[in-house]
């Protein structure tokens, strides 16, 4: 059977997507700084929000309120009823928040509509060449492991965003994280800033669509994706 779909509302990207993120399994988005992870991330947390489900977000950038303020408008306290945020300032603490997170999906007390672990390699990047990568990565596979067994147990979406690293002798922007990040996530989605406010979004991995791009564009509200493409 086809797994559900939980749009995200972005017009274009939900018509790559077929529908929209599948909902057991664990989508990452990766791109350069500025490339719209974080307001795509949010989009879709506040569509799930304002729909009455849970919304567990994992927060390393420590910024979404405001940002959730700019698309939420007036509806703002509604949406934070329905959010459980954590702001981890390590990675053994974002390791705690998406246990816990996770956790709690399973339990299945609360409707959960959607996790977000926003950035999840934030905190593992700052740990690359040290004495302490190794004990990183192992921290970050498990996290992501869980994740992955918690999207298929508990059928919520989880949506992870990437930093990217440039690949000096290619040439080219790569995601962090490792192959097992890469296997991981069974839909993975690149955005690239193109002019102004225009943003594409790549699907580069998917289970069942071929691969594709689609635009969108960020306004003061929120992301738009009803432009052709
Ligand atoms: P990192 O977390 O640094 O990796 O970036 P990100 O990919 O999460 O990017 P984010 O979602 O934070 O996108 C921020 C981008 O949106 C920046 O390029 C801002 O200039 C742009 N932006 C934010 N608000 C507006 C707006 O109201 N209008 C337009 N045109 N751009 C905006
Ligand atoms: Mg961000």
């Amino acid at each position: 059977m086809d797994p559900e779909r939980l749009p995200t509302g972005i017009e274009s990207v939900d018509r790559i997507l077929g529908g929209g993120l599948e909902t057991d399994s664990v989508t990452e988005i990766y791109g350069e700084g500025g490339s719209g992870k974080t307001l795509f991330c949010l989009e879709v947390a506040h569509r799930v929000a304002r729909a009455g489900d849970w919304v567990f977000y994992v927060d390393t950038e420590g910024v979404s309120v405001d940002r959730l303020r700019a698309i939420a408008g007036e509806g703002l306290e509604k949406i934070l009823k329905r959010f459980l945020l954590s702001t981890p300032k390590n990675l053994e603490e974002q390791g705690r928040a998406v246990a816990t997170a996770c956790a709690l999906a399973r339990e299945g007390k609360r409707r959960v509509g959607l996790l977000v672990v926003d950035s999840a390699t934030f905190y593992y990047r700052l740990s690359l060449s040290s004495s302490d990568e190794d004990t990183a990565r192992e921290t970050l596979v498990l996290q992501v492991a869980d994740l992955v067994a918690t999207s298929l147990a508990a059928h919520v979406p989880v949506l992870l965003t990437n930093q990217v690293w440039r690949s000096l002798s290619e040439g080219t922007l790569e995601p962090l994280g490792g192959s097992f990040l890469n296997h991981a996530a069974k839909t993975i989605l690149r955005f690239d800033r193109l002019g102004g406010a225009r943003r594409r979004v790549t699907l580069v991995k998917h289970r069942s669509r071929p691969e594709a791009t689609a635009e969108f564009r960020i306004t003061a509200s929120g992301l738009d994706g009803s432009a052709p493409s």
